[in-house]
C-alpha cells in the first residue's frame, strides 16, 4: 500500500508500506537526490545502510555506503529519512547534531533532520535527499 503524504503545498514525502500481520514489513520513504521538494518513487541500487535495530527511533547516525557518506534519521518506528552528509556551503562532512538539526562543524549550517531544508546559514541549500526502504532488519539506501 502506497500512501502519498502532503507536508506542504511545495514539500511531499512519499511513503510506502507494506504491513502484513506476521509478514515482513517493508517501507519506502523520500526520494533519490532531492531534497525539499516533491520527491519519486525509489530508483537505482539498493545498498545496505544499517541494521534498523541499531538505528533508534528519533535517532541518527552516520554510514558509509559505496563510499560516501550519509546521514539516517528515523523519525518514527516505519521511517529513515536518508541525506548526503556533504555541506551546500564549502563541502564540509555535516554531523548528526541536535534533536532537530544536523550541524556542520565547518561554519555552522543547520539542516532540518525532517526534509533536509536550511534552518540556519550560510548555506542556503538544502541537504540532497535519498530514497530509502525498511526490509526486515535491514535499512536500504537508493543510490
Ligand atoms: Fe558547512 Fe560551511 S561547509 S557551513
Amino acid at each position: 500500500m502506497k500512501q502519498n503524504i502532503t507536508l506542504s503545498p511545495t514539500r511531499r514525502v512519499v511513503l510506502g508500506t507494506s504491513l502484513a500481520a506476521g509478514a515482513a514489513a517493508a517501507l519506502v520513504a523520500c526520494g533519490q537526490g532531492k531534497s525539499g521538494e516533491s520527491v519519486p518513487s525509489p530508483t537505482g541500487t539498493a545498498y545496505d545502510a544499517t541494521d534498523l535495530s541499531r538505528l533508534a527511533v528519533q535517532g541518527t547516525t552516520s554510514v558509509t555506503v559505496n563510499g560516501h557518506n550519509y546521514l539516517l534519521y528515523r523519525p518514527d518506528e516505519k521511517t529513515v529519512l536518508a541525506y548526503t552528509s556533504v555541506c551546500t556551503h564549502q563541502g564540509c562532512k555535516v554531523g548528526t547534531g541536535d534533536s532537530t538539526n544536523f550541524i556542520c562543524p565547518c561554519h555552522g549550517s543547520e539542516f532540518s533532520k525532517a526534509d533536509g531544508s536550511v534552518a540556519q546559514g550560510p548555506a542556503d541549500k538544502p541537504l540532497t535527499r535519498y530514497a530509502t526502504s525498511i526490509e526486515g532488519d535491514k535499512v536500504k539506501i537508493y543510490l
